[in-house]
């Protein structure tokens, strides 16, 4: 009590400050986002996420090594398909020469295993009408899209992706993709389930980046998680754990600190956080305005360390190592 306790007193000096610090960030605890398409020499920006960039395969070198050299453990690969080669059931995912799986060998040939590959198991940048599965009726039929993603799990594992990232929200999908590794001697191989994936609106720049923009306004709440629930998010991650997934995700990040805050202290595993497309926008416009000073992204992974993620998937990660690291 006052005057015998001073919170103040800590705070007096930088050193003093340090020396409580309870929470930080470091360069292992990030993992960035990289979009591929098709073409020779590209590298050109999204319009909707300033200083974010689409490469062709050929020239995913620099980046790589940059983010390598920045200490940065894993990249996450996430491809924009050709119009011409999407279809009904997204058949383009299987195809051993897609985009991912070029980028997979590329990467692997020239960095072995300097740095994590993450790819996400799911169909939406394959098929015309944008949904993460096969439709039926209009309604993305479950079981027959879990079929579909062992398929493209086990060859994404085949050519040398390290974590398999289901991001669908089928239910049953990681034990189904966990026994097809078994049996297919991928035990290695790692899942990091998108557990608790909300149907959100911060996804737009995404499906902007990847081109999976419909007309009209897609909607994923018959299979992604409606965002007015906690408790639902736990019972996700719960059942993914007992699946066979490594570590889980929660996604959005910056909106939903407080699931990976429950989430953090009801489970062992790694909680890794998704800073989405639409909060990474939200941001870098912000700052390219002049109305938010730039230290604020620091701040903002500072924010999901203390909810208590073990690592933040953002297209800031190289940013956030070269400037606050
Ligand atoms: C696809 C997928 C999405 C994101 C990652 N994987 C979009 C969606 O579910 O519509 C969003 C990532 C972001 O917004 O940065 N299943």
């Amino acid at each position: 009590m006052y005057p015998l306790t001073r919170l103040r007193r800590t705070r007096e000096f930088d050193w003093s400050r340090r020396l409580v610090q309870e929470n930080n960030i470091s360069s292992s605890d990030l993992i960035l986002p990289i979009f591929v398409k098709d073409g020779k020499n590209i590298k050109e920006e999204i319009k909707t996420m300033p200083d974010v960039y689409r490469y062709s395969v050929d020239n995913l070198e620099k980046i790589v090594e940059r983010t390598i050299k920045n200490k940065i453990p894993a990249i996450a690969l996430f491809p924009e398909t050709k119009k011409e080669k999407k279809d009904n059931n997204g058949s383009e995912a299987l195809n051993e020469n897609n985009l991912i799986c070029q980028s997979v060998k590329e990467i692997k040939k020239k960095f072995k295993n300097e740095i994590g590959i993450i790819c996400d198991v799911a169909l939406d940048p394959y098929t015309n009408h944008g949904h993460d599965g096969i439709l039926k009726n209009n309604y993305v039929d479950n079981d027959l899209t879990i079929q579909i993603l062992i398929k493209q799990a086990l060859l994404q594992a085949s050519v040398g992706c390290d974590i398999l990232a289901p991001s669908d929200m089928m239910d049953g999908r990681v034990i189904e993709i966990r026994k097809a590794l078994e049996k297919n001697k991928y035990k290695n191989t790692k899942i990091l389930s998108y557990a608790a994936k909300y149907a959100s609106n911060f996804y737009g720049p995404f499906r902007d980046a990847v081109g999976s923009t419909q007309k009209n306004k897609i909607d994923k709440r018959n299979y992604q998680m409606d965002y007015h629930n906690s408790k639902e998010a736990l019972r996700e991650i719960r059942l993914d754990i007992d699946e066979g997934a490594d570590m889980v995700m929660i996604k959005p990040g910056l909106a939903y600190l407080d699931i990976i805050s429950r989430a953090k202290k009801k489970f062992e595993l790694p909680i890794i956080a998704y800073n989405v497309s639409g909060e990474y926008s939200m941001l870098k416009l912000a700052i390219k305005n002049k109305l938010i000073d730039e230290r604020a992204i620091y701040e903002m992974m500072i924010s999901f360390k203390r909810a208590g993620s073990s690592a933040v998937i953002t297209y800031f990660a190289n940013e956030i190592v070269e400037k606050y690291l």
